[in-house]
């Protein structure tokens, strides 16, 4: 009976919660579009952050480190990864292309997925446009290594202050010195000639790969 008796009133609060469930949404639209502009500032402000990095350095091509640096560079110049935009290069490594599944015949040079890994800061302020406009950020050069130039190349790194600490270097871009961090970008399972098993060695790639070293005149 007292069951009953309940039965209407849950009919009636049943009526007042559609009601409710109406007049949700009509409060819900501002407070939905409040949330989505919220997101969108979120989303701007942490993705401007992320551009201004990028753009805050700009890449200066190898010639410019040469000006300071003629020994690294001359022997840098020597590298596979210095020369490392010409295997991309219609009728170049055929046997190696065959072997991991690519046309030997097709011009990789134009292809965007080769690029970021066999040119220089693709896609960046400064950085390998094409062949002929940017000729001097193809292949894997100083900059890959130690980070674009644009804010310590002849700023912080001049002549007239040769004893530079290399925390303000760094501060202003400078990658120093390179860690397996940096290598792993390109170095890795997105390449098509890297198998499952690739062992990258950092101390014997170091060796074998970047350019030799010399001593510093400086302490930094
Ligand atoms: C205007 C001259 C100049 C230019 C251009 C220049 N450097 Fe330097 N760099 C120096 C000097 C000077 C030193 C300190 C040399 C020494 O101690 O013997 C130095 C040191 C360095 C060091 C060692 C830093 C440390 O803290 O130990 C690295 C790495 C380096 N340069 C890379 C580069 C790269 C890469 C470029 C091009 C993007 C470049 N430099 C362009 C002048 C220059
Ligand atoms: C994720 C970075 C990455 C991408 C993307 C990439 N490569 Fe490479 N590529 C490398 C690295 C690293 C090596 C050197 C591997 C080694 O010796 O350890 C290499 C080596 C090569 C070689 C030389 C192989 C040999 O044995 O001498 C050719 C040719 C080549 N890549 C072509 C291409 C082509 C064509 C594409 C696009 C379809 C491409 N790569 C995409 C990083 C990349
Ligand atoms: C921007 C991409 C990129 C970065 C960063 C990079 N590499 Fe490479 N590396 C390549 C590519 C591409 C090749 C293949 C060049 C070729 O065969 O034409 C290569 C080839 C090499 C080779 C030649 C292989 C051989 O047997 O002679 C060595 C050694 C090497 N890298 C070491 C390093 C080290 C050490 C670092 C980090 C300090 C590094 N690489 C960072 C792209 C990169
Ligand atoms: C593939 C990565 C790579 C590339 C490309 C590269 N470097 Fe380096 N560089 C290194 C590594 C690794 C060191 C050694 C850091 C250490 O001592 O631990 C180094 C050290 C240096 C030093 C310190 C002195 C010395 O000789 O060791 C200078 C200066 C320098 N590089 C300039 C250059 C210049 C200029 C270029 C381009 C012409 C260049 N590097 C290209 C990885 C690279």
């Amino acid at each position: 009976m007292a069951d009953e008796e309940k039965k209407p009133v849950d009919f009636s609060e049943e009526e007042k919660d559609e009601e409710a469930g109406f007049t949700l949404p009509r409060c819900a639209l501002p407070i939905t579009g409040l949330l989505v502009l919220m997101l969108a500032g979120a989303i701007i402000y942490f993705s401007m952050g992320k551009y201004e990095h990028i753009s805050q350095g700009t890449f200066v091509g190898p010639g410019k480190c040469k000006e300071c640096h003629p020994q690294q560079y001359a022997s840098w110049k020597k590298t596979r990864m210095a020369n490392s935009f010409n295997v991309l290069r219609p009728g170049e490594k055929s046997k190696e292309k065959r072997l991991a599944g690519l046309d030997t015949e097709k011009d990789y040079t134009l292809d965007t997925s080769c690029l970021p890994c066999h040119t220089t800061g693709y896609g960046m302020v400064g950085g390998f446009v094409s062949i002929e406009e940017t000729p001097e950020m193809a292949g894997v050069t100083c900059e890959s290594c130690h980070g674009h130039g644009g804010s310590y190349a002849t700023t912080v790194m001049d002549p007239k202050t040769p004893n530079f600490e290399t925390a303000t270097a760094r501060k202003a871009g400078l990658v120093y010195p390179p860690t397996e961090v940096i290598c792993r970008e390109c170095h890795n399972s997105r390449s098509p000639f890297v198998g499952m098993n690739y062992k990258f060695h950092f101390d014997e790639r170091v060796r074998l790969g970047t350019h030799e070293h010399y001593h510093l005149k400086y302490q930094h």
